[in-house]
């Protein structure tokens, strides 16, 4: 069965779709929004070869015209050099206005083919084609869209919203453990934000989704989109609320950018950046100590890293993290547990009270 939860931002809503065969039946879907006739589907070296051709034949098969740009597989891909070659690869396929964009890949893929939408001919409209648990579960969803510069995640960038997001979980069939892993840190801070319960089913069920079970998997999916669907409907551009949905990311991003986008996942640098956020919640949020053992426990069992890498000093995560948008005066804006399923925004973190709980998780 296919499930669907709708992004509610007035004329700019739209619904994710969840379910199998999705990609097979995404030629009516997208034709019925009406956003042209040439769709220009944007993929990377691993998962073009794989499902490239699924969603092209689907979009061929309901009259629209096709191209299939491939772009390498990879963080380092999200940039604006690779922006750059897109904007010229499309020109040269003769997009006009009346043309729209596919992201058929992870992050990455959704973040620079959504950038490169928002940008090209001052946007295009485009739809996500999510074939990471990372991307179905947080990055197709909400309009960030971005490129990375070699000081850090994200700095450029918009808000720019989709016009459908098609969550085939088939796709994730082919999807390596290590990537799996990665895309789960990002289930784990949803019900860790937003949903005490949530949290719970995945304590209880970590196994089964690890399996792939369809339906728990499905369920999982869904949650997290209704989740980060009503952040964002509350509160689109970060003025408050949405950034809940940094928790780890601070530090994490700050890990990224040390390792030049080619050392952690994604995923593996938030889950450390969540344990750090975590040692600072029991001491400054009141964080009982037992659900912050919860917490470092399901990132542990589910195989992702929980203490940071020794090859990174603290001094230069710290100078990283002054990169971050996120600090003002010298005092760190963090996101904290008072316990979990609800944040705190804590504003005045000190720099060498980061010091310390990233000491504290070596
Ligand atoms: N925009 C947002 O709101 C938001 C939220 C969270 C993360 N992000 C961004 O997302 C990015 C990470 O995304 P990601 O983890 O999906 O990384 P990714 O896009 O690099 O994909 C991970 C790897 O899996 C491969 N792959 C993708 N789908 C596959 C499939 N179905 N089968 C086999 N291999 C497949 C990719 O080629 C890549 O090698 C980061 O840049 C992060 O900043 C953005
Ligand atoms: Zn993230």
């Amino acid at each position: 069965v296919t499930q669907s939860v709708k992004v509610k931002l007035g004329a700019r809503s739209y619904d994710i779709v969840i379910g199998k065969h999705l990609l097979e039946d995404a030629g009516h879907r997208i034709a019925a929004l009406g956003l042209g006739n040439h769709g220009i589907v944007i993929s990377d070296s691993n998962v073009q070869p794989l499902y490239g051709s699924r969603l092209a034949d689907a979009l061929s098969a309901s009259g629209l015209v096709v191209n299939v740009i491939s772009v390498r597989a990879g963080e380092s891909s999200k940039s604006l050099r690779e922006a750059e070659r897109l904007y010229e690869h499309m020109i040269a396929l003769g997009v006009e206005r009346d043309s729209f964009v596919v992201a058929l890949g992870g992050g990455v893929i959704g973040d620079l083919a959504g950038f490169v939408a928002a940008t090209f001919m001052r946007g295009v409209p485009y739809v996500q084609a999510p074939t990471t648990l990372l991307a179905q579960v947080d990055s197709s969803v909400g309009g960030k869209v971005g490129v990375n510069l070699p000081q850090g995640k994200n700095l450029v960038g918009a808000f720019y919203q989709p016009r459908l997001v098609i969550a085939d979980l088939d796709t994730l069939e082919s999807l390596p453990l290590r990537e799996w892993r990665a895309g789960f840190a990002e289930v784990i801070k949803h019900g860790a934000i937003r949903d005490a319960k949530f949290f719970e089913f995945l304590e209880s069920n970590r196994k089964a989704i690890f399996a792939k079970q369809e339906n728990v998997v499905a369920q999982t999916v869904r949650r997290c989109c209704e989740i980060k669907a009503a952040v964002v409907s509350e509160d689109e551009r970060e003025s408050g609320l949405r950034s809940i949905l940094n928790f780890g990311h601070t530090v994490g991003h700050a890990l990224e950018a040390l390792g030049e986008y080619e050392g952690l996942l994604h995923g593996e640098a938030i889950s450390i950046g969540m344990s750090v956020a975590t040692e600072i919640s029991v001491r400054h949020a009141g964080l009982p100590r037992e659900q912050a053992k919860r917490l470092r426990k399901l990132l542990a069992d589910s195989g992702l890293p929980t203490q940071l890498p020794e090859k990174f000093g603290t001094r230069e995560i710290l100078e990283k993290v002054k990169f971050d948008k996120k600090v003002r005066d010298g005092r760190i804006r963090l996101i904290l547990l008072k316990q979990l399923g609800e944040t705190v925004i804590a504003d005045d973190v000190t720099e060498s009270q980061l010091a310390e709980a990233i000491d504290v998780c070596r």
